[in-house]
This record gives structure tokens, sequence and C-alpha cells, in this order.
């Protein structure tokens, strides 16, 4: 580790607990809009209702998740750097490196790119009462989050283990 003294070393912890507060908080969000609001969503009768409670739901947790996903991004290449731990992303047995900038990247694309242009292009074309999607869609909506869900717990559980020295393939 490239730590030169106690203050950067007290940095360096600094970083870590705001990394994990805020994947505490992202993730914990992810898997309550999994885990309860959409299975409670999906017994309300129409789909367009169920889309119009979801848009607005999902409209307040973006506007937070962008900020903890900053944070996890920085704070997260911060302690690479810190580690001088590049390196890592080439050896296999930190996959959990790899895990975690991959998750961090497709919801900071969803979150900075996919959802402002949908927002926009649905500004455009519809109002929100309008918002019609078919079952079929609602349930893809789910798959996806169970998707993500499922994907962000192995990364969580792969780097609490990995960053406490329990490295799986060898080594
Ligand atoms: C740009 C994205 C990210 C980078 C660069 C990054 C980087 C890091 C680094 C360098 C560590 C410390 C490793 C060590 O001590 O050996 C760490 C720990 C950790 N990260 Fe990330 N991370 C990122 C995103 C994420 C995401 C998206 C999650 C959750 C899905 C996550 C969850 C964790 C957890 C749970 C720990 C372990 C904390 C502990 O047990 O002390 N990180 N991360």
């Amino acid at each position: 580790m490239h730590v030169a003294g106690k203050k950067q070393m007290d940095e360096f912890i600094f970083a870590r607990v705001l990394h994990v507060l805020s994947v505490v908080l992202w993730i914990g969000g992810v898997a309550m809009v999994t885990t309860v609001l959409l299975p409670v969503l999906s017994q309300t009768k129409t789909v367009s209702e169920r889309m119009v409670f979801f848009e607005r739901f999902r409209c307040r947790f973006a506007a937070q998740a962008r900020y903890t996903t900053l944070i996890v991004g920085l704070s997260g290449f911060y302690m690479v750097h810190v580690l001088d731990a590049w390196h890592r992303f080439m050896l296999l047995n930190y996959w959990w490196m790899h895990a975690m900038v991959l998750i961090w990247l497709v919801f900071s694309v969803m979150l900075f790119i996919l959802v402002p242009l949908a927002k926009r292009r649905q500004l455009l074309e519809v109002t929100e009462q309008s918002l019609v999607v078919s079952e079929k869609a609602f349930v893809k909506i789910q798959r996806m989050h169970w998707i993500l869900l499922i994907l962000s717990l192995i990364t969580v559980a792969g780097a609490v283990a990995g960053s406490h020295g329990w490295l799986m393939f060898g080594v």
C-alpha cells in the first residue's frame, strides 16, 4: 500500500466508510424496489396506473442514487490510487474489482444518460398520464431489476471477502 503516514491512512479509511455507506443506500434502494415495490405494484389494477406510480418513485430514487453512485465512484478510484491497485484489473482473482466497476458503469449510464434522455422524450411526446405500457414490458422491468440486484449482491459479497483477504481462484 502507498500509505505515507497516519493522515493518509485515516483518509483511506474515511474513503472506505463513505464507499460502503453509499453502497448501502444505493444497493439497499435497488433491493427495496425489486423485492417490495415492484411485487406490490404488480398487484395494482392497470399497467398504466403502475407505471405512473413507478415513474414517480423512480424519479425520486434516481435523484438520490446520482449522489450515491458519484460518491461510490470517487471513493472507489481514490482507494485504487492509494492502494496503487491498478494491476488488479489484470488478475482473475480480483474479479470483484471488475464487477464493482461494471455495476457502477451500468448504473451510471442509466442514471446519467438513459433516464434523462427518456425523461426528455417523455416530456416532448406524452404526458405522464398517458404512459401506456404492456404487461410484458412490466415483467421485463421486474426481471431487469432482479438481474441487477443479484449481480450487485454477488459483487458486494466478492468485494467484502476479497478486500479482507479471501481471494478465490487460488493465490
Ligand atoms: C468505480 C467503481 C468502484 C471502484 C473503483 C471501487 C473500488 C474499491 C476499492 C479499491 C475497494 C477496497 C479494496 C481493498 O481494500 O482491497 C473497494 C471496496 C469495496 N467496494 Fe468498491 N469500488 C467501486 C464500486 C463499487 C460498487 C458498485 C459496489 C457495490 C455493488 C462496491 C462495493 C464495495 C464493497 C462492499 C467493498 C468492501 C468494503 C469493506 O469490506 O471494507 N464498490 N472498492
